[in-house]
């Protein structure tokens, strides 16, 4: 592993990136990031009261003027919002920064973690299959990721330790 690099967590709402990101950089020595709350910080607001002020659209403005803060960063974790990587050249911008890891799961399972946890506006008054269809969208974004990783039974504890291993087998044979 090389200690420069940073590791960019990506997937879905309640995919679990923020309790793996902690713990994983907590585990590896390093500092934990996360995008929302950089936007949370600079703007002074919630995410929630960003999307009823601006809506979805200003908070992606501000998703993207992050990435010049994110270039500046080394050897940190990075979780990014579920919507981050999916704008058309994302995936390679990230890419860029680091070893991307897409945290994959069943979107039943994703869906009922994003449900009990967070308030999050990407859910609000949407049928179930409303949001099945965004996740299915998202998919060919979070597939261009370095590694993936199925977590869907799995702990954080366990989903940690698999990145661990995951990023020492990679980091012998690159
Ligand atoms: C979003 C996911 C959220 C947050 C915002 C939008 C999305 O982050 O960035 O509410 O579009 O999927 P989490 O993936 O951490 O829930």
């Amino acid at each position: 592993m090389d200690g420069g690099e940073n590791i960019v967590l990506i997937g879905f709402m309640g995919a679990g990136k923020s309790s793996v990101g902690r713990l994983l950089a907590k585990r590896l020595g390093r500092c934990f990031v996360e995008t929302d709350d950089l936007i949370v910080a600079k703007e002074g607001r919630s995410i929630p009261e960003i999307f009823a002020t601006g809506g979805e659209a200003r908070f992606r403005e501000l998703e993207a003027d992050l990435l010049e803060l994110l270039r500046l960063k080394r050897g940190e974790v990075i979780a990014t919002g579920g919507g981050f990587p999916c704008r058309e050249g994302r995936m390679e911008t990230l890419k860029a920064l680091g070893t991307v890891i897409w945290l994959a799961g069943e979107f039943e399972a994703l869906y009922e973690r994003a449900l009990r946890s967070g308030s999050r506006p990407m859910l609000d008054g949407k049928p179930k299959e409303e949001v099945a269809a965004l996740c299915r969208a998202r998919e060919p974004f979070y597939r261009q990721a370095h590694l993936a990783l199925e977590t869907t039974g799995l702990g954080v504890d366990q989903v940690v330790r698999r990145i661990v291993s995951l990023l020492r087998s990679r980091a012998r044979v690159g």
